[in-house]
């Protein structure tokens, strides 16, 4: 439970919030590269943290990442025109290069020197596996990118579904790291795997599991301990990555998942589903699974909303939910979506009236980790996690260990990613 205060302090994201400065520390995931496929092609919308955007791609192959709205009377940017190396307002003909710089100010006769001095918000972006990161806090606190594997991996080797759902980041990333729900809501009937299910049976089978969490320098381990016979103990770890990414549980030598949760503002988020292998390109049996269906849910073409979605109930199958399936919803994101964006009744959960128990450990750990680092950052000290990103190399795991070793020793070797 978190009061009210520490609620507030949390969820909000915009410029000038706590949670909303800690989260302009990092490189922020804003959209997939193939949205803007070609130079000079058409700009886009890219709202996030609570701010209005515009991304284009330039005729030199560079993306601008825009304030929406021109500087001279507000227009948006969305009708622009992308023309030579540069946005141009459709309103009164402004022109914008990718740093901001106006470039053209054509409607009055003191333009051609004013110009020099009109500038636009504009962020620093960069493009790695296959999505578009942006860098929206201050200059001289730009990090490195984090060798995080799955975005150094080969683009046959991956498969990114992006997912714009109504709902504050916050409870979508509780859901994320919490293992304990897993038995539950993504389980067959009587304790069996979800058809096509990714995880081991025994995180099905034993359903009140202990936890380990550390504390790292990249954000938390969760690993969750089930029972798998006398002799051994079945682990199921999650990796959080401050502050968008969690690595979830996967069995060695799979695909791994990461799901990344983006704030559009407080009451929207973008999912990215990325899954990727980090040295081998997907077999088909995998890209078949990722085609929409159970893992990845089928998308309305040409959009990012689901088919399964609130307007519909999420299809939910009352007879499936009586004989198959623990939830009667087909997709895995969809299940996680129905109880996750209206909990307590609306976009934005109130935590000062939940009932925690032992279980939820898991989200009692990242809400502390995540008020620190936000009240760290408002009396002056910057997150060290942005400052470590050789430390983002790790993987998650789904495996077995004998009942007397440690989980950070009997699996260093399979949670350790290979950097390159
Ligand atoms: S509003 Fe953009 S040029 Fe006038
Ligand atoms: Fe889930």
């Amino acid at each position: 439970m978190l009061t009210e205060e520490e609620n507030e302090f949390l969820t909000r994201v915009g410029a000038g919030t706590p949670m909303g400065d800690l989260f302009r520390r990092f490189w922020t995931p804003v959209m997939l590269a193939s949205e803007l496929p070609a130079a000079d092609g058409p700009p886009v919308r890219a709202d996030v943290l609570g701010e209005k955007l515009v991304a284009f791609r330039a005729s030199d192959g560079r993306v601008g990442l825009l304030d929406a709205y021109c500087p001279h009377r507000r227009a948006n940017l969305f009708w622009g025109r992308n023309e030579e190396n540069g946005l141009r307002c459709v309103y009164h003909g402004w022109k914008f290069d990718v740093t901001g710089e106006c470039t053209d100010l054509p409607n009055c006769p003191e333009g051609v020197t004013l110009k020099d001095r009109v500038q636009t918000r504009a962020y620093p972006t960069l493009e790695r596996g296959g999505l578009i990161f942006a860098y929206l806090g201050p200059a001289a606190m730009k990090p490195e990118f984090p060798a995080i594997e799955s975005f150094g991996s080969d683009p046959a080797g991956r498969h990114v579904t992006k997912i714009v759902a109504r709902g504050n980041w916050l409870q979508f990333q509780e859901g994320d790291i919490d293992s304990s729900h897993v038995a539950f809501l993504h389980s067959g009937l009587g304790s069996r795997p979800l058809e096509g299910s990714r995880s081991t049976p025994y995180t099905f089978a034993d359903k009140t599991p202990r936890w380990f969490i550390d504390e790292t320098d990249y954000g938390l381990m969760f690993s969750a301990q089930r029972s798998a016979g006398p002799d051994r103990f079945h682990w199921r770890v999650n990796q959080y990555l401050m502050p968008y990414a969690t690595l979830i549980a996967a069995i060695p030598g799979n695909p791994i998942l990461a799901q990344i949760r983006v704030p559009v503002d407080d009451e929207t988020s973008i999912l990215f589903r990325y899954f990727a292998h980090p040295e081998r390109a997907l077999t088909e049996a995998e890209r078949a699974m990722f085609d929409g269906g159970v893992t990845v849910p089928e998308m309305v073409p040409g959009t990012f909303s689901m088919v399964e979605n609130a307007a519909n109930d999420y299809n939910i199958d009352r007879d499936r939910q009586r004989t198959e399936t623990f939830t009667g919803i087909r997709s895995i994101v969809a299940q996680d979506l129905a109880v996750s964006q209206d909990q307590g009744g609306g976009p934005r959960l109130d935590r000062s009236r939940e009932y925690l128990v032992s279980s939820d450990r898991a989200i009692i750990a990242l809400r502390k980790r995540l008020l620190a680092a936000a009240k760290a950052l408002r009396a002056g000290v910057e997150p060290p996690e942005a400052r470590k990103p050789k430390a983002y190399g790790v993987r998650p795991g789904d495996f077995t260990l004998p009942r007397d070793v440690a989980v950070a020793q009997g699996a260093s070797e399979i949670l350790i990613a290979a950097v390159r």
